[in-house]
């Protein structure tokens, strides 16, 4: 059974008890805000749980951060076998627990999987990690530059559900840079 362990840090894989908590993140526009969502994303709980049902038995994971035995937050990797790709998403949601350090600690263990896993490597070699970013969310950019993460490119801005634009950019993370 996956699971990264390190310090006091755990991440899991989410189980469908996870979905409430999720999505309780997911609808709150304090916790959403800087992912472009002031107002949360409205998902329903059914979506969040087949979400989350749907990195079954996947290289990718859908996993829960545990900090000392409690929930955190979420984090999730998608490999994509077909182009040697990766991403992922993070969210910290208990607001408490931002800012001290564990968000690019946790980021650091996911790079470390994605490269080296074992599993991954037997069926693909990940050559690059990308990840989407409001270009506004300056601490989630200051924590992927931290990391080594470069800018690869800025995307078209585009209009979210409140009709605001919204101005995202693309940081990339090549295997040669991982040491
Ligand atoms: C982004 C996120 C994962 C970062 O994790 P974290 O544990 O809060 O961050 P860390 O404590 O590891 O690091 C924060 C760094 O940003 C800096 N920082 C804090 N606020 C900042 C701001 N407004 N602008 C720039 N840098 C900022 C801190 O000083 C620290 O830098 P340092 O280590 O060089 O001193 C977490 O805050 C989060 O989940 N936020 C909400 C969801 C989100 O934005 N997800 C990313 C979507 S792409």
């Amino acid at each position: 059974m996956f699971k990264i362990s390190n310090d006091n840090i755990s991440i899991r894989i989410a189980t469908p008890e996870d979905a409430k908590i999720v999505n309780t993140w997911r609808n709150d526009g304090n916790i959403m805000k800087s992912m472009c969502f002031p107002n949360g994303t409205g998902e329903s709980i059914e979506t969040t749980a087949n979400e989350i049902a749907s990195y079954e038995k996947k290289l990718s994971k859908f996993c829960m951060i545990e900090v000392d035995g409690n929930i955190i937050g979420d984090v999730d990797f998608r490999i994509n076998t077909e182009n040697g790709y990766a991403g992922f998403d993070i969210l910290i949601g208990s607001i408490d627990y931002q800012n001290k350090g564990y968000g690019t600690k946790i980021l650091r263990l996911i790079i470390d999987h994605i490269f080296n896993d074992e599993e991954i490597n037997k069926t693909v070699q990940v050559h690059t990690i990308d990840i989407l970013v409001a270009k506004y969310n300056t601490r989630a950019r200051h924590v992927y530059e931290k990391l080594g993460f470069k800018i690869d490119r800025e995307d078209p801005p585009f209009v979210n559900h409140r009709g605001e634009i919204q101005h995202e950019v693309c940081y990339i993370f090549k295997r040669e840079w991982h040491t």
